[in-house]
């Protein structure tokens, strides 16, 4: 292995690389997020937002791929880091008591692991569903001036009509709360951006951050569910 790669290899190296691909998901979900607010707005604002990323070709397919490293490189991280610490502290299991905060010895982040597979799980089964699932073929079509594209947002409204496809995304959006309340912190930890006066403010900011990112999230199938939609 070259000097570099030992240098990423290295538990310090892991840990930056966990954090860096974490916070830069924490962005992606900001703006997934954003997006996702116009299927309150109707059919038209959701349609024409996937329509005009979708017809952003090579520029997309760029962002889709650095997306899916990201994803890869912080699950892979993250499964070896968590399988270093366990064949290193073979007592794990004996520590259970919550040390709160500040020491961060909470739910969260003994469960990140876990947290962490579902939600990559999660997001196949949701790529599966939405971004590879029915389109113009399968007749779910809409008309922006008179152009026939894809209807992504019948098929959003249809799917959290069944609540047991609703309760397992309310499910999964709670779960990635906890996985950001420990993740956010945990990764400005890691990139040393820790300072007595800052990291009480940064465990607050993980906090809401978790929080609005959760139940923004969570509120969407919800909605869905009880209202039918805004269209
Ligand atoms: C209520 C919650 C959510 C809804 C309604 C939703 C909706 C959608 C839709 C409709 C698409 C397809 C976009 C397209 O094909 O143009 C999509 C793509 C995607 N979603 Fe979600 N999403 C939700 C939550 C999440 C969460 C929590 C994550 C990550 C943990 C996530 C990750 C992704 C990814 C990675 C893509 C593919 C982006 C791309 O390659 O262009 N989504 N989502």
């Amino acid at each position: 292995m070259s000097k570099s790669g030992y240098a990423i290899w290295s538990t310090v190296g892991k840990k930056f690389l966990l954090a860096l691909t974490g916070l830069s998901l924490v962005g992606f979900i900001c703006v997934h997020l954003v997006g996702n607010l116009l299927l309150y707005v109707g059919a038209d604002a959701f349609n024409t937002y996937a329509h005009k990323l979708m017809s952003m070709g090579p520029l997309l397919y760029v962002a889709e791929l650095i997306l899916a490293a990201l994803f890869l490189a912080h699950m892979f991280t993250a499964i070896v880091t968590t399988l270093n610490n366990w064949k290193s502290r073979p007592d794990r299991y004996a520590v259970n008591a919550s040390q709160g905060s500040p020491s961060q010895m909470t739910v969260s982040s003994k469960t990140m692991i876990w947290t962490g597979l579902v939600i990559i799980g999660f997001t196949v089964f949701h790529l599966v569903t939405f971004k590879y699932g029915a389109g113009v073929e399968e007749g779910y079509v809409a008309y922006l001036d008179g152009e026939p594209v894809r209807d992504l947002y019948r098929l959003v409204q249809e799917l959290f009509q069944d609540p047991f496809y609703s309760g397992f995304y309310v499910f999964v959006m709670i779960l990635l709360g906890f996985h950001l309340r420990h993740g956010f912190w945990s990764a400005f930890q890691s990139l040393g951006l820790n300072h007595p006066r800052y990291t009480p403010m940064i465990h607050t900011v993980g906090i809401i951050a978790a929080v609005v990112l959760g139940v923004g999230f969570l509120v969407i199938p919800i909605w869905f569910y009880f209202t039918g939609g805004a269209a």
